[in-house]
Order: structure tokens, then C-alpha cells, then sequence
């Protein structure tokens, strides 16, 4: 009798739990603000969020939770990711479609003021000659190599007043993050040997990064380096403590070559964490140059019992924000850059429910972000890239509730007196 009536709790909460996923998906409608914004044509980008505008004093440096220049004037980071070297070919996504100087005049047109440019380990080391049809707009690099092809990206980004920031993204060249444990992590040479396709220590990590913003040196508009992306550890293999003290080396490392480079170090589980922050923040040598960084997507949460972010009503949602990354900024102690969020042109109510409550988050706290991603297509088999914000031919802007609401993240003003 109590077995039957177990089974038949358990059944209907199956059944609650099955309808409760099915409504995440199901198809938005959209409110007539949205149908109008896009109609209308983008807002002109404002030329005073540019560091090319002359109004800021470089080299940039970080006080309390914001990014301000030699004045003390902010600058905050409206970012958006620009990918494909850190993919299977090598090679930043469009530049068989478009010229570079045409992608950064989109990526300005958009009102991004700053770029994150991904690379893998492996591209640094093979830095194979890329393949000619993947160029074939820019007929200047056909025949360079992967690194220059990077190079020639970052520059013309820069050559169009858009600040940079690199981040090594993953070990082997490949869509991130699948579960390989190979790619958990900035090493991986605790593995067994015939494991890992691709293999590196912490050593060789920190020289591919030296090797890749050598050949930044001399442009000021490359603002940072972006240690690396979602460290993950597999059975608690990569604490916080253990990633904070790498991230330190490395970050020490560049700052040798340039002490005017921001240091960004990414929360762990994913992106999603900096709690350990708190008790055991990073220390750079060279004072205010840490830029920590967290990723927030409709999946995470999952391991809570509050559940993915998908499904949170907006006062639990913040205080998981709070929890994972926000205390920083709100208690003026570091800046933090969501520098991976997003969501796909058709969304479903889940996706919806979570990119609502993060841009309300982010403008209440006037945070500083990057959209992940402006690429129409992967770069494996050209799928397309549902989270995109520009069309095929790399120019013309997908204008719907994501762009509304960065647009107006981007606009919005905070004067001092406004500070937390
Ligand atoms: C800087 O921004 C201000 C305000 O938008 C604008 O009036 C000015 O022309 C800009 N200067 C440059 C060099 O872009």
C-alpha cells in the first residue's frame, strides 16, 4: 500500500517536473515594443563609449569595481565575442565573407566598444598556414598563418577605436566545452599520457599566452588578457585556489612584458563562480590590474535546488548572482565582466524568463559585459549560430529583444553620485 502510493508521488511529480521543462520551450510571443525596436534603425553607437574618442587617458587600470582610465573616468566594458581561432580551423569566423575592416565597422555600428577574441593552445602551437577559401575576403592573408591571421584581426578591430581583449580559450582547436577533461582545464599533463590529443602544462600554457600578445605589445587598444575560459574541474580537480594561484603566475608573467595589460580571471565550475574570491581573491603584482569574469547562461544553476536560471523568478535569480560573482562589483571590490551571456533569435519562455532577468540584473548594477557572439555560423560544417546579432553577410544587425536591451545597457549613464 505505501510502495503503491510512493509510486504514484513519485509519478506526479514526473509529471509536474515533465510539464515544467515543456514550458521552458515553449515559443515566445513577442510584445509589441520589441516588434517595433526592430523595425526601427540602431541608435548611431555613441562615440564617447570609445577609447578612440580622446577623452580617455590610457593606459586603462581598475579602482573599485569599474575600469577607468588615468583620470578616473570609467570605461566600461560593452563587449561582444568575435570567434573562430580557437575553433577547428584556426581562423576568426567571416573573413571569408567580408573584410576585417568591414566586420569591426559592424562590431562599432552594433555600439560594442571592446571585442573578446578567443584562441586555442593548438593554433598557437601548429600555427598552420590557414586554408585560402577562409580568407578569401582579406586576399592579403592568404597564405599567412594562423597567428597573423589572428594578428590582422585583433589590428583591424583596434585600427577602428574597438578594444581588445584575448582569451585563450581552450587547449585543443574545437567548439568549447564538451566534456573532455583534456579541455577542463590551462593543463592538462596530469592526465595519462595517451589521453589528451593535445597536451600541456601549465609552463607551455603561459608561453603560447606570451607568444600571442608579443605581438601585441605596441598597441594600447589590446587592453587585456583573458587567462582562460571556463575552468572546470572534473572531480575536483580544479578548486579555486589552485586556479587563482595559476591564474597569478601567469598573469604576473604578462604584466613583465606589460604592466599596463588587465589581468582577467575567470570564476571556475564553468565560468560561473568567483565565491572563492572572497577568502582567497587573486593578487597580481603589479596593483589594479585584475578584472575578474563570470559567465551566466539559461543552463546554469542546474546544480541547484533552485534549479537552472531558465526557470528562477528574479529574486532567487539575483541572489544566486550575488552569491557566484556580484558581491564583488555591489561591494565596490573588483570589477567583474560577464563576458559570456546569450540567447537564440527564436526563443523559447525559459530563455526568455532568464535573459529578462539578467539584463534587468546587469543594468541595475550597470555591469560590464560581452555578448557571446556576433558569428552567424560555426565554423564546423557552417551551422548556424542561432545566438547571433548579425546576418550571413556579416554586416546587416539581427534587431530583436537582444539587442534592445544591450543597446539600452550600453546608453544607460551613471554619473558618480549614482555609485553604489
Ligand atoms: C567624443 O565624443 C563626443 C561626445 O559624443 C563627441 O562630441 C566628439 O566628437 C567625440 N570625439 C571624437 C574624436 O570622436
Amino acid at each position: 500500500m505505501l510502495l503503491l502510493l510512493l509510486a504514484f508521488l513519485m509519478g506526479l511529480a514526473f509529471v509536474q517536473f515533465y510539464r515544467s521543462e515543456k514550458s521552458l520551450s515553449i515559443p515566445w510571443t513577442w510584445a509589441p515594443d520589441d516588434r517595433l525596436f526592430s523595425q526601427r534603425p540602431l541608435p548611431p553607437p555613441l562615440t564617447d563609449t570609445f577609447l578612440d574618442n580622446g577623452t580617455y587617458v590610457l593606459p586603462l587600470k581598475t579602482r573599485g569595481r569599474d575600469v577607468v582610465d588615468q583620470n578616473g573616468k570609467r570605461f566600461r566594458l560593452s563587449s561582444v565575442n568575435w570567434y573562430g581561432a580557437s575553433d577547428e580551423l584556426f581562423v576568426p569566423g567571416g573573413l571569408d565573407i567580408q573584410h576585417r575592416d568591414v566586420i569591426a565597422q559592424t562590431i562599432r555600428a552594433l555600439g560594442f566598444n571592446s571585442v573578446r577574441m578567443p584562441y586555442a593552445d593548438e593554433m598557437v602551437m601548429l600555427n598552420p598556414e590557414v586554408m585560402p577559401h577562409l580568407v578569401s575576403a582579406n586576399p592579403d592573408l592568404v597564405g599567412k598563418r594562423a597567428l597573423d591571421v589572428f594578428q590582422a584581426s585583433v589590428e583591424a578591430l583596434t585600427k577602428a577605436g574597438i578594444a581588445v581583449i584575448v582569451n585563450n580559450h581552450i587547449t585543443s582547436a574545437t567548439w568549447c566545452c564538451g566534456a573532455d577533461p583534456c579541455d577542463a582545464g590551462w593543463r592538462n599533463d596530469y592526465l595519462p599520457k595517451a589521453m589528451c590529443r593535445v597536451r600541456q602544462s601549465e609552463e607551455e600554457w603561459i608561453e603560447h599566452w606570451e607568444i600571442v600578445m608579443e605581438r601585441f605589445l605596441a598597441n594600447p587598444l589590446v587592453i587585456g588578457a583573458d587567462l582562460r575560459n571556463e575552468v572546470r574541474g572534473m572531480w575536483g580537480t580544479m578548486p579555486w585556489g589552485k586556479w587563482a594561484t595559476a591564474a597569478e603566475k601567469a598573469g604576473n608573467r604578462l604584466l613583465k612584458m606589460n604592466k599596463d595589460w588587465l589581468i582577467i580571471v575567470g570564476g571556475t565550475e564553468s565560468g560561473n563562480y568567483l565565491t572563492g574570491a572572497r577568502k582567497r581573491p587573486v593578487v597580481l603584482d603589479v596593483e589594479d590590474r585584475l578584472v575578474y569574469s563570470a559567465h551566466v547562461y539559461s543552463w546554469s544553476g542546474w546544480g541547484s535546488l533552485e534549479g537552472r536560471y531558465s526557470k528562477r523568478n528574479y529574486p532567487s535569480f539575483v541572489k544566486s548572482m550575488r552569491n557566484n560573482w556580484a558581491y564583488l562589483v555591489e561591494q565596490d571590490i573588483a570589477p567583474v565582466w560577464v563576458g559570456e551571456f546569450g540567447a537564440p533569435d527564436k526563443p523559447g519562455q525559459g530563455d526568455v524568463n532568464y535573459w529578462t532577468n539578467l539584463l534587468r540584473y546587469l543594468k541595475s548594477i550597470d555591469a560590464d559585459f560581452g555578448y557571446w557572439a556576433l558569428n552567424p555560423r560555426k565554423p564546423k560544417d557552417n551551422e548556424v549560430e542561432s545566438y547571433s546579432l548579425v546576418k550571413d553577410d556579416w554586416i546587416t544587425p539581427v534587431l530583436d529583444y537582444r539587442m534592445r536591451d544591450m543597446t539600452e545597457l550600453i546608453r544607460q549613464r551613471r554619473t558618480s553620485s549614482e555609485c553604489l
